[in-house]
């Protein structure tokens, strides 16, 4: 049985059941999600490979072979149609066109399940999806449940990772009408034991992790790469339960009353769904999801440890976030442009900007070495590069404000996800391109002879289409110095 047998089988139905990666029925074969490519603008829609099975990530890799793809629909297996898309402006902007949030890559989680390759949902900051009109969620103080299964290695203390139940307009309408799972390191409201990240309840103006609003030692720090985050409230009782998603069972990290700070007894949920934002649409906060269920009544502890099971054998495993020509750590490397009337020039820093100009085997010592960089293992994720300034050692290629300048190490968290980057099998077939790590929607391009993360489309002058395929696909050398 798949986790919404289970739920079904403990008379707390799924009334919403999201995932990228599988099937949270044994008998659903419908659509998992919709991808949408940058190269025509066509949508596809991703299906398990067997009734009840693993995502057929390759007919995604088909699809989006020598383009970009983003995840536009997030479909809710359930039958209600409670579908998760682009969240709209709320209490906060998005960083879209008309405030909407953005969409995740398709690419940016990969891992396999039982050895079969699937792909999570990867939200960098400003990445936000929701259904502001579901049905069969809980209203009021009506009980409900959810687990969600998450990387415990992407996070951040902006607001709020969640995912779950807030409310139908997108604003904060005040205490206790969200009721959704945080992950994350966010101390403005609640904590736990040790410097986080933390399960937490998100329960509107307030992040709970226990009774009381501020700090409570028995929600532990999470250190698993796969997560297993449990959630459920009903009256006047709410539990915070987790474990690893990869192996053993879950624990209680709270269970009991409601929290006594005024608007959360009786809770006054709204029932809309959201993933990746706050119930304001705040959308500072990253993180990945894989799957994850909301119910109908409050799931009994032996429901949740018989899903915890099915979770586990899934199998969740790292894959590789790279392809193509592979790089060597401690190698000396230059990467010069593809894009037609530019093949003379490579990645290069004037200064701090990270630019192209154009090197030659007669240029000079100094000019030579701006324009080499030292391959490292990525400074946030070892499965990644970091680029070293060949002539300014401690300095790396870093993306701030969506440009690349080059930046001394300053050792902290930010830095090390601005530096971590992923090489892939090129969009224009010449050499690699080279994905940001933690905004996946956006590669290394050269624009008016300057670099940038880019994104194929998008608010930004260097989000261009034109041309893109080709100014973020780089021909890789040894390195002039
Ligand atoms: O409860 C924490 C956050 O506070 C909510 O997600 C958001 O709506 C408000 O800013
Ligand atoms: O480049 C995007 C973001 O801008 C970086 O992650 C951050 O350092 C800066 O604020």
């Amino acid at each position: 049985a798949a986790p919404c047998d289970i739920y079904a089988s403990g008379n707390t139905p799924c009334i919403a059941a999201h995932s990228t990666t599988r099937a949270l029925y044994s008998a659903f074969s419908g659509a998992l999600y919709q991808v949408k490519r940058g190269s025509d603008g066509t949508t596809t829609s991703i299906s398990p490979l067997t009734a009840g099975g693993v995502a057929n990530a390759a007919a995604q890799d088909t699809f989006c072979a020598g383009t970009t793809c983003l995840i536009t629909i997030i479909y809710d297996q359930s039958g209600r149609g409670n579908h998760l898309t682009q969240a709209p402006p709320g209490g906060f902007k998005g960083p879209e066109a008309s405030g909407y949030d953005n969409l995740a890559s398709a690419i940016g989680a990969p891992v396999t399940l039982n050895g079969k390759k699937a792909y999570g949902v990867f939200m960098s900051p400003g990445t936000g999806y929701s259904n502001n009109a579901a049905s069969g969620t809980a209203t009021g103080d009506e009980a409900e449940g959810m687990y969600a299964v998450i990387d415990g290695t992407h996070y951040n203390g902006a607001c709020c990772f969640d995912y779950g139940n807030a409310e139908i307009s997108s604003t904060d309408t005040g205490n206790g009408h969200m009721e959704a799972i945080y992950f994350g390191d966010n101390t403005g409201w609640g904590s736990g034991a040790g410097s986080g990240p933390w399960i937490m309840a998100d329960l509107e103006n307030g992040l709970f992790s226990g009774q009381g609003s501020a700090n409570n030692a028995g929600d532990p720090s999470i250190s698993d790469r796969f997560v297993s985050a449990v959630l459920k409230g009903g009256a006047n009782k709410w539990a915070i339960r987790g474990g690893n998603a990869a192996s053993g069972k879950l624990s209680t990290y709270y269970s009991g009353a409601r929290p006594t700070a005024s608007g959360y007894n009786p809770m006054s949920k709204e029932g809309a769904i959201i993933l990746g934002i706050g119930g304001d649409n705040s959308n500072g906060a990253q993180g990945t999801f894989y799957e994850g269920v909301m119910t109908s009544g409050y799931p009994t502890d032996a429901t949740e440890d018989a899903v915890q099971a099915n979770i586990v054998a899934a199998k969740y495993a790292v894959a590789s976030l790279t392809s193509g020509t592979a790089l060597t750590v401690g190698s000396s490397i230059s990467l010069r442009a593809t894009t037609s009337g530019y093949t003379t020039r490579y990645i290069s820093h004037t200064g701090s900007t990270i630019d192209t100009q154009v090197v030659t085997s007669s240029s000079t010592t100094a000019l030579k070495q701006q324009a080499s960089w030292t391959v490292r293992t990525g400074l946030a994720n070892s499965g990644c590069f970091s680029f070293e300034s060949k002539d300014t050692a401690g300095s790396y290629i870093r993306h701030s404000d969506f440009g690349l300048v080059l930046g001394a190490s300053d050792g902290t968290k930010l830095f090390n996800e601005d530096a971590t980057f992923c090489p892939q099998t090129s969009l224009n077939g010449q050499g690699i391109s080279i994905r940001s790590w933690s905004y996946p929607t956006r590669f290394f391009r050269h624009y008016t002879n300057t670099l940038y993360i880019a994104s194929n489309g998008g608010v930004h002058t260097f989000d261009a289409t034109a041309s893109f395929n080709d100014d973020v696909s780089w021909v890789v050398s040894t390195g002039f110095a």
